[in-house]
């Protein structure tokens, strides 16, 4: 289970790609919008706002991300519970956003290319991802996590080389799919605010399913195993803890037939 909360505790980081990438979507008056790995919701009900005559829909798959969401729910927006690993939005969607979540999924690529592929005329298909398994706080978790006690108590939870293609590696996907693209990357220079700001990020995402997976008292030594080493890798500034994100964008389109 995710933990809002915890997730929640860097929103206006973690909302801001959100923003970037629906920007890049020249959709006018969509009737249907898909919204991928909602997580709790909010980003969800910003499309509501956007576009003020569609029907949004939100997927997820973790009861506590669901349960908040829901709190979200009106007329024009609900949400479902779907896995991600074969979910695919109706062939009418003509909005598909997903945030943050692909990369959760083993065979995003495959999948992506599959709601590429059914994406109707005139639709859009929206998808950030991150782009940051080689970073420092990624490769110090993948260490830790690969040594024998850790593998044992976790039942063999790693973090994974990087599921997921470059910025070009999308595009040539959506291309072969017919659709228009628009990619990019950006890393964010993101300063994170509170002590350890990084292993509190990390707690909220990457480490969580290695967490999941322990008792309590090897939850803490776990934790305070990692505390060191990301203060030593990430040090803390004047003005927070800097932590340099990479993410990678990917918007298709199918344009409307012609004439
Ligand atoms: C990092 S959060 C992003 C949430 C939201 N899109 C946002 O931008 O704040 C990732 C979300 O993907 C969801 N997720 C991960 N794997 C999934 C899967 N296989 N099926 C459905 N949802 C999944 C998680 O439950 C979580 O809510």
């Amino acid at each position: 289970m995710w933990d809002p909360a915890l997730y929640g505790r860097y929103a206006d980081h973690r909302s801001r790609p959100f923003l970037e990438l629906i920007a890049r979507i020249d959709a006018t008056d969509p009737a249907l919008v898909y919204d991928l790995g909602c997580g709790p919701g909010e980003l969800t009900a910003a499309l509501a706002t956007r576009w003020p005559h569609a029907r949004i829909v939100g997927i997820d798959n973790d009861p506590a991300m669901l349960e908040l969401a829901h709190s979200h729910t009106c007329e024009r927006v609900r949400f479902q519970t779907g896995d991600l690993s074969s979910f695919l939005p109706p062939r009418d969607a003509d909005v598909v956003v997903s945030n943050a979540a692909y990369h959760w999924v083993e065979s995003n690529v495959e999948q992506l290319r599959r709601i590429a592929g059914r994406l109707p005329r005139g639709g859009w298909l929206a998808v950030q991802v991150p782009g940051n398994f080689e970073a420092p706080s990624h490769r110090i978790l993948r260490a830790v996590l690969d040594e024998p006690v850790w593998q044992r108590r976790t039942g063999g939870v790693r973090v994974p080389e990087s599921p997921v293609l470059d910025a070009a590696g999308y595009g040539d996907l959506f291309s072969t799919e017919g659709l228009q693209v628009d990619t990019w990357e950006t890393t964010y220079n993101q300063v994170l605010a509170g002590p350890d700001a990084v292993l509190q990020w990390v707690r909220g995402t990457t480490l969580r399913p290695a967490l999941g997976r322990l008792d309590e008292s090897h939850r803490h030594e776990l934790i305070e195993t990692l505390r060191p080493i990301l203060r030593e890798a990430y040090p803390a500034g004047p003005a927070g803890t800097p932590f340099p994100f990479r993410r990678i964008f990917a918007v298709g389109h199918r344009p409307a037939r012609s004439g």
